[in-house]
């Protein structure tokens, strides 16, 4: 990066040309039809997934220099937000970065709508029915901010970065007052101050790029046990059904050393548990142009900090190196838990996904998976219905869910994400046909995972305990290292701890337990 971008990027990050554009504080404007056509017409640039789509060669840039301007520092003394979250854990953690910013301006947070000043709706665009209740949601708070005009209403996340998302809300939902995309996050103090002050009907703000990298945003996390960590942003698979590489850009990895670093803190401060994220994890470090490193090499750094469990999602069977299973054979707090979404068991429809690997590849690398790590559990995700899937293909999935003995599966319909390429394919089945194979796919998951439950019966298992289980407070709930629900009688001294349960029932998605005696709480390295 030269001397004048590096400005231009301090100076957007500064948030000087927000401030520039603004101009004097004025005092907060009713906003008429003619200032959204005004506005509509001349200053409003709409986000463009044809822009998104696109990869460049520039160099990803790492920005260590977030900060909060300090005439909006303290901008929201006294006033409350609020946010709601839609879709992945990647969404629940910018929605915690979301909350640090807002903390970090003087807000505090209220879950009432009625109290909040600012309501900030963090969207997801996978699949039209996340789309829908988010617009049920805009439809509902309407009547809110007609009652309170200084009410700030903005919508975020993957569908600020979709173009007839943006024109439906600006045409049909004007009491919305702020939109921006999943590039601009840091951005938010800018975007609030410009909402409270602009004579502009809506303060749009989404950048259709590749995306960069903050690195020192502040965060609320919603817990104490638990904590995401990202390790990378974006996806370049273009999986063909998928909007996901134009709401997030393209893959760019953390450098290490700022990841390790912030695990080693969460671990200072007594979280037992991390997830490292990302869209596709596997690629991690590609990008680095500098220094081979992968998701295998970062593991291993992680699997030396003192942190009991470490999990990682999303992963692609296509990336999942040889590296990377000898890591995790390890053990330790490297859990015996991988999820890797197949989408299909028919070669010929992974292909028209554009998965980049067959029903043989993916069954190989179970295998060499199983063969490094006997205990280890599986689980997936899967599309059923993708355009003209033939009752023969289905079939093929419902066989190597069997193959495989995934013990459990998130299962959807193909949804139609407009500027994907599938869904410019005509499709030949019926959405009856869909459901019906959605059911049988669900019966064997069901069956599946009601098995592997069994097994646990009567068996001691590691349990983190999270607190009290959510219908019933006498109970205490956790997780397996392999991911399983545990509900457990024991006392509340151990929430927080990792405790030995016996299992006394197992359900279908879920284990009863007692707390037995003895408890020690774990050393991955013993
Ligand atoms: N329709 C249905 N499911 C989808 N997914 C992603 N895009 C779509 C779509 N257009 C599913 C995939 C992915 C999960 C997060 O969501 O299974 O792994
Ligand atoms: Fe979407 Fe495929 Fe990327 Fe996952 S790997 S985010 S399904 S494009």
């Amino acid at each position: 990066m030269n001397e004048q971008q590096r400005k231009e990027m301090s100076q957007i990050i500064q948030g000087d040309a927000a401030d520039r554009k603004s101009g004097q504080d004025k005092p907060l404007k009713e906003k008429t039809s003619e200032d959204f056509a005004k506005y509509f017409e001349t200053t409003y640039e709409p986000p463009n997934l044809n822009k998104a789509r696109k990869r460049g060669r520039d160099e990803i840039n790492v920005h260590y220099n977030f900060q909060i301007p300090e005439d909006i520092k303290n901008i929201g003394n006294g006033k409350k937000f609020l946010i709601r979250t839609y879709g992945c854990q990647m969404n629940e953690h910018d929605t915690e970065v979301m909350a640090g910013i807002l903390t970090e301006m003087g807000y505090e947070s209220t879950s009432d709508t009625k109290e909040a000043d600012i309501i900030l709706l963090n969207t997801c665009a996978i699949r039209e029915n996340a789309e829908n209740k988010v617009f049920g949601e805009i439809g509902h708070l309407k009547p809110l901010k007609l009652e309170k005009p200084d009410l700030i209403l903005g919508v975020c996340g993957c569908m600020s970065q979709e173009e007839s998302v943006v024109n439906r809300i600006m045409q049909k939902h004007q009491h919305v007052d702020l939109i921006f995309g999943t590039h601009n996050i840091h951005r938010l103090p800018q975007l609030i101050k410009e909402s409270m002050f602009s004579k502009e009907a809506n303060v749009v703000e989404v950048w259709s790029k590749e995306g960069d990298i903050i690195e020192n945003l502040p965060k609320v996390r919603h817990g104490k046990i638990k904590a995401w960590v990202n390790i990378m942003y974006g996806c370049d698979k273009f999986c063909t059904y998928c909007i996901v590489p134009m709401t997030r850009g393209k893959e760019r990895s953390r450098r290490p050393k700022d990841i390790i670093q912030e695990v080693r803190h969460l671990a200072a401060q007594g979280y037992k548990e991390i997830t490292l994220l990302g869209q596709n994890v596997n690629a991690y470090g590609k990008d680095f142009g500098d220094i081979t490193y992968g998701l295998g090499d970062l593991m291993n750094d992680i699997h030396k900090i003192d942190i009991p469990r470490v999990r990682f999602t999303t992963s692609h069977p296509r990336d999942f190196d040889d590296r990377l299973i000898e890591v995790l054979a390890q053990g330790g707090n490297l859990l015996d838990h991988i999820h890797l979404p197949v989408q299909s068991g028919s070669s010929e429809v992974l292909k028209r996904m554009n998965r980049k690997y067959t029903r043989e590849s993916y069954l190989e690398l179970v295998s060499k998976i199983r063969k490094a790590m006997p205990n280890a559990t599986l689980t997936t995700d899967i599309i059923v219905g993708f355009p003209n899937e033939t009752e023969e293909q289905f079939e093929e999935t419902l066989s190597l869910v069997e193959e495989v003995g995934f013990e459990s599966a998130y299962t959807f319909i193909y949804s139609p994400r407009e500027g994907t390429p599938a869904a410019r394919k005509k499709d030949d089945v019926p959405m009856e046909v869909k459901k019906q194979r959605l059911y049988r796919l669900n019966d064997l998951v069901n069956k599946q995972s009601a098995e592997a439950m069994k097994a646990y019966k009567d068996k001691v298992v590691k349990v983190l305990v999270e607190g009290e289980s959510k219908n019933n407070p006498d109970v205490l709930a956790g997780y397996t290292e392999r991911n399983k629900l545990v509900n457990f009688k024991g006392p509340k001294s151990s929430i927080g701890q990792i405790v030995d349960v016996k299992i006394t029932e197992a359900k279908t998605w879920s284990l009863d337990g007692i707390m037995v005696e003895n408890t020690v709480e774990v050393n991955h390295n013993g």
